[in-house]
């Protein structure tokens, strides 16, 4: 009764120049391992649930380059949106398609590009999630320990009282203000929300026919059939009139069914160039390099990375982004890397 929903839709505009609308970073080999994000995903959530019940939800233009990174996957696995509509309509567009093939399911709704390393530890702290959902109705979230008041991420307050491994939370706030998020860690008693969500296909579609009807009515009455025409005139014809709005804002902030499990494994959503640098090897004098090989002076905590075996030299450079593709050379400061995003409108208004 296992299934997953592997979201693959955004864009990742601060990975820019490797990242781009036409191919986004989860398509990319981000790590220098040989696989992609998805790749990398697909196989972590294939350990846990039969491979053909793994739904990859994206933008209709990233069609072909899911059917090539994905060639196990076939063509009732891929849902396309023709617009960007966030997570939330994607979610329950395809919980009603998962509903539909079986209304028992429990399932797991993910990010395609996160880094996740120790996949045991993730694959139990998911079936422990996937237990307690089949028997509960419960909305279920995984809990990163947090180190510092990032406004980017939700933040989950969970029943200090509670000794299980399993927890009943308080409030789900998504994407606090500075301050807010300062009081929060004080409190000891939140965690961040990793964006990977785990729930039975009742809950979830409850959840939506409680908190956003309309969004609910919109869906409903077309999904039943797969692979038809019918489906593709519906999507086409519904999809965009969905309201532009996250699952977190949609339905996590608004229950009350919600609970958590603090991970057990590292993570990282790899948003940022210096997330990726986290995360990376990096050689004797801390740069970490991609698809490059180095000569390097008096520099260090640098993100480098070039397209193939490019030779880069490097003296007196500290903790900058230095990244060459085909078409563009970025040289920007670590410090300043959320940012590219709006770099990157200049560039496209200027070029
Ligand atoms: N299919 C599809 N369609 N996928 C989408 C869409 C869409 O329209 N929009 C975003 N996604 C995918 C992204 O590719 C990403 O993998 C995932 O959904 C989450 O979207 P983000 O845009 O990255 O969300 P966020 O980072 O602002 O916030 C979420 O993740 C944080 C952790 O990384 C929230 O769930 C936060 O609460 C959480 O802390
Ligand atoms: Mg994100």
């Amino acid at each position: 009764n296992y299934y997953a929903i592997l979201m693959a839709g955004g864009v990742g505009s601060r990975f820019w120049p490797v990242s781009t609308q036409d191919f986004p970073k989860q398509f990319h080999d981000m790590l220098g391992t040989g696989d992609t994000l998805i790749q990398k995903t697909f196989h972590r959530l294939a350990d846990l649930i039969p491979k053909e019940n793994i739904f990859i939800l994206t933008n209709e233009r990233y069609n072909d380059l899911v059917l090539e990174q994905l060639p196990e996957v076939t063509k009732r696995q891929v849902v396309l949106e023709p617009a960007m509509r966030n997570t939330a309509p994607c979610i329950l567009y395809a919980s009603l398609k998962i509903q539909k093939e079986n209304p028992d399911a429990v399932m797991i709704v993910a990010p395609s590009d996160h880094w996740i390393e120790d996949e045991q530890t993730f694959t139990k702290n998911v079936e422990q999630a996937f237990s307690f959902c089949s028997k509960n109705k419960a909305l279920m979230t995984l809990g990163i320990q947090p180190t510092f008041p990032n406004t980017g991420y939700g933040y989950i307050e969970f029943d200090k009282t509670s000794q299980e491994e399993i927890k009943s939370v308080n409030q789900f706030r998504e994407k606090p203000d500075y301050e807010t998020a300062k009081e929060f860690i004080a409190q000891g008693n939140f965690l961040w929300n990793a964006g990977i969500f785990m729930w039975s296909v009742k809950s979830v579609v409850e959840a939506f026919e409680n908190n956003q009807p309309e969004l609910f009515e919109l869906f409903k009455s077309g999904i039943p059939v797969y692979n038809t025409e019918f489906e593709d005139d519906f999507i086409k014809d519904n999809y965009p009139k969905a309201e532009n709005i996250s699952v977190d804002y949609a339905i996590m902030e608004k229950s009350k069914n919600v609970f958590v499990i603090a991970a057990e494994f590292d993570w990282n959503d790899l948003g940022t160039w210096g997330s990726l640098y986290d995360k990376l090897d990096k050689d004797e004098a801390g740069n970490a390099v991609v698809n490059a090989k180095t000569l390097t002076e008096d520099a260090s905590g640098n993100m480098i990375r070039t397209k193939g075996d490019k030779v880069v030299v490097v003296d007196g450079l500290k903790d900058y982004i230095v990244v060459d593709k085909e078409d563009v050379l970025l040289i920007y400061p670590k410090s300043k890397e959320q940012d590219i995003k709006k770099v990157l409108q200049k560039v496209k208004t200027t070029y």
